[in-house]
This record gives C-alpha cells, sequence and structure tokens, in this order.
C-alpha cells in the first residue's frame, strides 16, 4: 500500500537486519500458519515458541484472537475487513522478522491472495508458508470455543467454513495434518523445515 501521504522518507539507521541476526544467532522470519479456525494454528505455534525458547531462540507468535482485540480491535470478518487485518499482521510481522525474531503466525488468512500480499510485505525468502490441514468436519467436532454451534444456528455471520469461504493454499511450504498428527509431531515438522531453510543460525559474515 503506498502512504496516503507524498511527504514521507524512509529512513535506515546505523544497525542493519545482519547485525541483530549475528546477536541473535538466528535469522528473521514468518512461519505462517493458515488454517480453519479450530484446525489447531494457535496450538502449534505455541508449542513451537516454547520448543524454540526452550533451546535458546527468539520467537513470537502473533495470533488471531488476540490481535483482534487489540491493533485490530476495529475489524470486522467481512472479505475487506479480513484483507485489512492481515495486511496489518503482514507488516507488523515483517518488522518483527526484521528485528531477527522468528515469528509465528497463527491466522485463518483464509484469501490467497492476502496471504501472497503478505509474503511479499516480509519478502519471500523468509516466509513460510504453512497450511495447518484439518477437515472441516473435525474443527466442527471440536469446536474449542463452541463458534460452530453458533454459527450453524445462524448467531454469528461470515462464520469461515460455514458461511464465508476458506481458500486453500495453492503451493504451501508446508502441509501439516494437523487432524491426524499430534502436537508435538507437528511442531517437528516445522521445526525441521526452519533448520533446513537455515533460519536457526545467522549468516556468516
Ligand atoms: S481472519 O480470517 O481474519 O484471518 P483471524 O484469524 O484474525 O481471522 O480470527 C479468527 C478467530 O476469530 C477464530 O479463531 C474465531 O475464534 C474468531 N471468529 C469470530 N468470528 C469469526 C468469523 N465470522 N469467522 C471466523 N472466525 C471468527
Amino acid at each position: 500500500m503506498e502512504p496516503r501521504s507524498a511527504n514521507i522518507t524512509v529512513h535506515q539507521g546505523h544497525v542493519t537486519r545482519e547485525d541483530r541476526e549475528r546477536l541473535l544467532g538466528q535469522r528473521g522470519c514468518v512461519i505462517w500458519l493458515t488454517g480453519l479456525s479450530g484446525s489447531g494454528k494457535s496450538t502449534i505455534a505455541r508449542a513451537l515458541e516454547a520448543r524454540l525458547i526452550r533451546d535458546g531462540r527468539l520467537a513470537y507468535v502473533l495470533d488471531g484472537d488476540n490481535v483482534r482485540n487489540g491493533l485490530n480491535a476495529d475489524l470486522s470478518f467481512s472479505p475487506a475487513e479480513r484483507a485489512e487485518n492481515i495486511r496489518r499482521i503482514g507488516e507488523v510481522a515483517a518488522l518483527f522478522a526484521d528485528a531477527g525474531v522468528i515469528v509465528l503466525t497463527a491466522f485463518i488468512s483464509p484469501y490467497q491472495a492476502d496471504r501472497w500480499q503478505a509474503r511479499e510485505v516480509v519478502g519471500a525468502e523468509r516466509f513460510v508458508e504453512v497450511f495447518v490441514d484439518a477437515p472441516l468436519s473435525v474443527c466442527e467436532q471440536r469446536d474449542p470455543k463452541g463458534l460452530y454451534e453458533k454459527a450453524r444456528a445462524g448467531e454469528i455471520d461470515e462464520f469461515t467454513g460455514i458461511s464465508a469461504p476458506y481458500e486453500q493454499p495453492e503451493a504451501p511450504a508446508l502441509v501439516v495434518p494437523a487432524a491426524t498428527l499430534d502436537i508435538d509431531t507437528c511442531v517437528e515438522y516445522i521445526h525441521k523445515e526452519l533448520e533446513a531453510r537455515g533460519f536457526l543460525r545467522a549468516a556468516k559474515r
């Protein structure tokens, strides 16, 4: 998105992202989890965050319900406002990644175009799209927040999977079959991907 004002100048500081990455001994990146409500995105993100922190990595979870409680409290679930939700989160994730942090995002992010935009803002080389794949029937049966029941009863509009679409990723970096694997195995999958991409060590000078 272009700034509304033409009188904006972007400044560079004296410290680079590489400086911060060397300090932290890791590379800033964004692990973008997408999937239906109840698919396990937040649980997986929290478990992976805990593991990374235990191993001495700086990781941070950005999560749907939490971000919608603050920064994005003004946004609804219409397609346009979901796009704005994801746009702001993409920008925040890009800033965190620039700070050298391993960012784990857990948003339904149902529209492919919005996820592509987030990848562009973050930079494709440090953005990993992970499809947390659990069928609607499983998510609906789990219904951890009782929202599917409400949506079926017509008490929630535009509920993803019921009365609003979910566009499956066309070419995700990773698919995690979250209905058939336990949490630790899902975490292990993603952790391996982080290792393979070299995010768990800083670039050499
Ligand atoms: S997104 O579609 O804009 O990416 P986001 O991940 O921020 O969604 O928020 C999803 C969470 O909001 C769900 O896990 C659920 O708890 C809650 N929620 C409330 N209303 C809706 C709705 N209409 N559709 C989907 N999730 C909803």
